[in-house]
């Protein structure tokens, strides 16, 4: 999108308020097509796609396969657990030698921080970051802000506070810079450990009070704890993080006011949210997922076209 005539999508960095207003313009209209009786539109009938995992993922992978069907691409999957990766390939190489099936466009997430800019740099085809390590996951901060204004009319204006791993989250990163591009107030909630230090570049505010944080907020975008990237302990045990960061209904029915709740997925009930809040009516966990279809439909479509 930002990056050189082949147009990618590396991250929320580097794009403009505009180019996401268009991605949403373009997205309210898919989310129109996925209600209709025929979900599908042959807008991109002659794109092939690959979706490159080398990382776990349920809700990301599976809402790109998809929009890329609901958009009438080509598409092949492929996971890291049953590729050539494991006999020593290089990226590069495997990259070279998919897109020498003639493949259009890269779908991919990798655990390393960087490897789809390193990939764009490397490779020739459109490269789409489907989340890298503890970096950026541009999709699903456009599909966080989208279902934002999908409840709450704007992003304008708009308080939110992001609970939880902050140090180790490539969604906070991302939704804090899609945020402030869209007029939102961010804060960062969580335990110091949890905090990187270099927070307060990012022009957020930072707090270690769970409570004081949703009494500021309009929404609360709780994060799991992510236990895979952490090598050493953050916090005593697990049942204290919950005491301290845990949202459940005790700490919702202390406000003044409906908050809207929501969470990237994996949930992991009973720590950082109750099934309670999850499944209550102020939240929209499962609307960001459906909206998360019509989002990647958007950005696929916007980048085919080179329209962004
Ligand atoms: N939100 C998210 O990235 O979920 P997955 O890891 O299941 O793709």
């Amino acid at each position: 999108m930002n990056q050189g005539e082949l147009n990618h999508l590396l991250g929320i960095k580097g794009l403009t308020a505009s180019q996401i207003h268009t991605i949403f313009d373009t997205a309210d209209n898919f989310l129109n097509l996925l209600q209709a009786p025929v979900k599908k539109t042959p807008a991109l009938r002659d794109i092939t796609i690959a979706n490159l995992f080398f990382e776990n993922s349920t809700r990301t992978r599976v809402s790109f396969e998809l929009a890329e069907k609901r958009l009438g691409a080509d598409i092949i999957n492929f996971s890291s657990s049953s590729s050539s990766v494991k006999k020593g390939e290089t990226l590069i190489d495997t990259v070279n030698n998919i897109l020498s099936m003639k493949v259009d466009m890269i779908v991919m997430r990798h655990p390393a921080p960087g490897a789809c800019m390193f990939l764009a740099k490397n490779v020739k085809s459109q490269i789409i970051n489907a989340g890298d390590g503890t970096h950026e996951h541009p999709t699903q901060a456009l599909l966080d802000a989208f279902s934002i204004k999908n409840r709450l009319g704007s992003l304008e204006g708009k308080k939110v506070v992001i609970v939880g791993d902050i140090k180790h989250s490539r969604v906070a990163l991302s939704n804090i810079y899609s945020l402030q591009l869209l007029g939102a107030e961010v804060m960062v909630c969580g335990p110091a450990t949890l905090i990187p230090k270099y927070i307060n570049q990012l022009g957020v505010k930072v707090s270690h009070n769970l409570d004081e944080a949703l009494a500021w907020c309009d929404v609360a975008n709780m994060l799991r704890i992510q236990l895979e990237r952490q090598d050493q302990r953050f916090f005593p045990s697990l049942n204290e993080y919950t005491n301290l960061y845990g949202l459940n209904m005790n700490r919702l029915n202390k406000l003044d006011k409906e908050i809207c709740i929501m969470h990237p997925g994996p949930i992991n009930r009973g720590v950082e949210i109750s099934s309670e809040v999850a499944d209550s009516n102020q939240s929209i966990i499962l609307q960001q997922v459906e909206n998360g279809v019509a989002v990647r439909m958007a950005v696929l479509f916007l980048l085919a076209q080179h329209k962004l």
